[in-house]
C-alpha cells in the first residue's frame, strides 16, 4: 500500500516496435487501472540485453517507449514511469533471490526454452535467470497486481513461489502479488495468421500493426488482412480472421460483436476491412501526435526521468534495506 492505495507494477520490453497488440492489450488498460492502483510502469532495458543488442538503438528505443507510455495517456506526475536500468535495485535484489530461486524451477520456464531455441548462440545466463530480475522487479516495489499477458503468466507465478519461500523463512517481508489478465483486446491476433497473436517480432511486416504506422499504411494492412471466403461479417470460431478484426474494431470503436454484425449485415469484406482500419487510425492517431509533440520537448521528458526514478528509487531501496537487514547483510554506517 502506498498513501491507501494498492500498488501495481508493470513493464514492456524496449526491444521492437510496439503493435496494436501491445496498445490495446496492455498499454491502453493501464491508463484505465491508473486511477485505481499506485502505478510503476517500467521501461524494462535490463531485461532487454538478454537478447543482443545494439547500444545507440537500444537506447533510442527505450526512450521511444517511455515517450509513448505518456503518449498513450499515462500521467507522468501520477505513475512512476521509469527506466529499469536507473534504479539499481533491481540487480541487487535479482542476485538475493538468485538465492532463493531453483535451477529445477527455472528449467521448466517455457520463455527460457523458447528464447534458447531461437538464439542457440547466445543463451546466456542472464536469459536463464530472466524471470528472477522479474520477480524483483515486481516484489521490490511490493506490488498487489500486475498485469500481464498470458506468456508472462509463468514469470508470476515463479515470482509468487520465490516470494512465499522467502517470507516462510523471514517473516512477511513481500507482498505476494496477484495477476491482473486484461479483458478487451488482450487477445489481438496476427493480420495475416489469426492462428498466431500479433507480434512485435513477426518477419512478415503485414501481419502486425505497428503504433507508429502512419494512416495509409494501416489502412493497407488491413484491406490485405487474411480472411475467409464466406463474404460474411460473423463472429464466430470458424472464422478466425474475421473474429479477429471484429475484437480489432469492437476495442477501438467500443461496439459489442453483435452490433457489430448488424452495422456490417449484408456487406462485404472490403466495406469491413477499411472500416476496421480507419477504426484503429482513429485510435492510434492521437497517440503518435502526441507522441511526435513530447519527443520534441527534451527538458520536459528529462525532468520527468530525473523524478520518476528517484521515486522508484526511494520505494526501491526501502524493500531492499529491509530484505538486506533479514538475511543478515551487515547494518550500514551513517
Ligand atoms: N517479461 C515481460 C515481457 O516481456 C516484461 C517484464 C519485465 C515485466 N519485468 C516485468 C512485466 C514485471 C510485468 C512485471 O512482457
Amino acid at each position: 500500500m502506498i498513501d491507501g492505495k494498492k500498488v501495481l507494477f508493470s513493464g514492456m520490453q524496449s526491444t521492437g516496435s510496439l503493435t496494436l497488440g501491445n496498445y490495446l492489450g496492455a498499454l491502453k488498460n493501464w491508463v484505465t487501472l491508473s486511477d485505481e492502483y499506485e502505478c510503476f510502469y517500467s521501461v524494462v532495458d535490463m531485461h532487454s540485453i538478454t537478447i543482443r543488442q545494439e547500444p545507440s538503438e537500444l537506447r533510442k528505443r527505450a526512450r521511444n517507449l517511455l515517450t509513448l507510455y505518456i503518449a498513450a495517456g499515462l500521467d507522468p506526475k501520477k505513475n512512476c514511469i521509469y527506466y529499469q536500468s536507473h534504479v539499481s535495485g533491481h540487480a541487487e535484489l535479482a542476485w538475493i533471490l538468485n538465492c532463493f530461486t531453483y535451477i529445477g524451477e527455472l528449467n521448466r520456464m517455457t520463455q527460457f526454452k523458447d528464447k534458447a531455441a531461437k538464439h542457440a548462440d547466445n543463451i546466456n545466463a542472464g536469459l536463464y535467470t530472466y524471470p528472477v530480475l522479474m520477480a524483483a522487479d515486481i516484489l521490490l516495489y511490493q506490488a498487489d497486481v500486475v498485469p500481464v499477458g498470458k506468456d508472462q503468466l509463468q514469470h508470476l507465478e515463479i515470482t509468487r513461489d520465490i516470494a512465499q519461500r522467502f517470507n516462510a523463512i523471514y517473516g512477511e517481508v513481500f507482498t505476494i502479488p496477484e495477476p491482473y489478465m486484461g479483458k478487451a483486446g488482450a487477445n489481438i491476433r496476427s493480420l495475416q495468421n489469426p492462428d498466431k497473436k500479433m507480434s512485435k517480432s513477426d518477419e512478415n511486416a503485414n501481419a502486425s500493426i505497428y503504433l507508429m504506422d502512419d494512416p495509409d499504411t494501416i489502412i493497407r494492412k488491413f484491406k490485405r488482412a487474411v480472411t475467409d471466403s464466406e463474404a460474411s461479417v460473423r463472429y464466430r470460431e470458424e472464422q478466425p480472421g474475421i473474429k479477429n478484426l471484429i475484437e480489432i474494431y469492437c476495442a477501438c470503436t467500443g461496439k459489442t460483436p453483435e452490433e457489430t454484425e448488424k452495422e456490417f449485415d449484408g456487406r462485404g469484406y472490403s466495406e469491413f476491412k477499411p472500416a476496421v482500419g480507419e477504426a484503429v487510425v482513429s485510435v492510434l492517431k492521437p497517440v503518435q501526435d502526441r507522441f511526435y509533440e513530447l519527443s520534441k520537448d527534451k527538458a520536459y521528458i528529462d525532468g520527468i526521468i530525473k523524478e520518476n526514478a528517484e521515486k522508484a528509487n526511494y520505494y526501491a531501496t526501502k524493500t531492499l534495506r529491509k530484505v538486506q537487514k533479514k538475511i543478515g547483510f551487515p547494518e550500514r554506517i551513517r
